[in-house]
C-alpha cells in the first residue's frame, strides 16, 4: 500500500498561500494610503489613521486564516453593526472599493488569489451599504 503518511500533506490556508502578515499588512497600508488622500471617506476616519489601519489589517488577517488577534482585541467583528455611524452610500462604497483596488493590484498576487480577495472584498463591501443614495 503507498499510503500517504498523515500529517505529510498541509493544507496551507489563503493567509499563509498569499505571504502572510506582512501580505496583509502591505494591502491595508496602501488601502489607507488611499483614505488619507479622499475627500469622501477622510472626514468618516479618525484623525490618527494609524489605529484604523491596525483594526482592518487583523481582521482582514483573521478572516483569511490567521491569527485571531482581531477578536482576541476587538470580540466579534460583526461589522455592519460596526459601520452603522457612518452614512455608506453608493459613492462612498465605491470610493471605498476604488482604494481597495489599487492596494490589491499592487500586491500583484496570482490571478486565482487575485480573484479570491476581490470577490470577497467586493460582496463585503456591498453587504455593508446602509444608506441609500
Ligand atoms: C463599503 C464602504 C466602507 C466604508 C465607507 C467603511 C468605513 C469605515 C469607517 C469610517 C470605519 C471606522 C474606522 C476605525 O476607526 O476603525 C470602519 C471600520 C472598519 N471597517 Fe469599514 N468601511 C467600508 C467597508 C468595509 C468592508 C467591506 C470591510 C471588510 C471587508 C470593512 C472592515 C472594517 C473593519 C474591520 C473596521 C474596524 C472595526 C472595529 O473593530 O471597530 N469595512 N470602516
Amino acid at each position: 500500500m503507498n499510503e500517504i503518511p498523515r500529517g505529510t500533506l498541509q493544507e496551507q490556508t489563503f493567509y499563509e498561500q498569499v505571504g502572510g502578515e506582512k501580505t496583509f499588512r502591505r494591502l491595508v497600508h496602501r488601502f489607507y494610503q488611499g483614505i488619507a488622500e479622499d475627500p469622501l471617506l477622510r472626514p468618516m476616519y479618525p484623525e490618527d489613521l494609524g489605529p484604523a489601519e491596525e483594526r482592518m489589517a487583523l481582521f482582514l488577517m483573521q478572516y483569511w486564516g490567521g491569527p485571531r488577534t482581531y477578536s482576541d482585541n476587538r470580540g466579534h467583528p460583526r461589522l455592519r453593526m460596526r459601520h452603522a455611524p457612518f452614512a455608506v452610500d453608493r459613492a462612498a462604497h465605491d470610493a471605498w472599493l476604488r482604494h481597495m483596488k489599487d492596494a490589491v493590484d499592487e500586491l500583484e498576487l496570482s490571478p486565482a488569489h487575485t480573484a479570491e480577495l476581490w470577490r470577497y472584498l467586493t460582496y463585503a463591501a456591498a453587504s455593508m451599504v446602509n444608506t441609500e443614495g
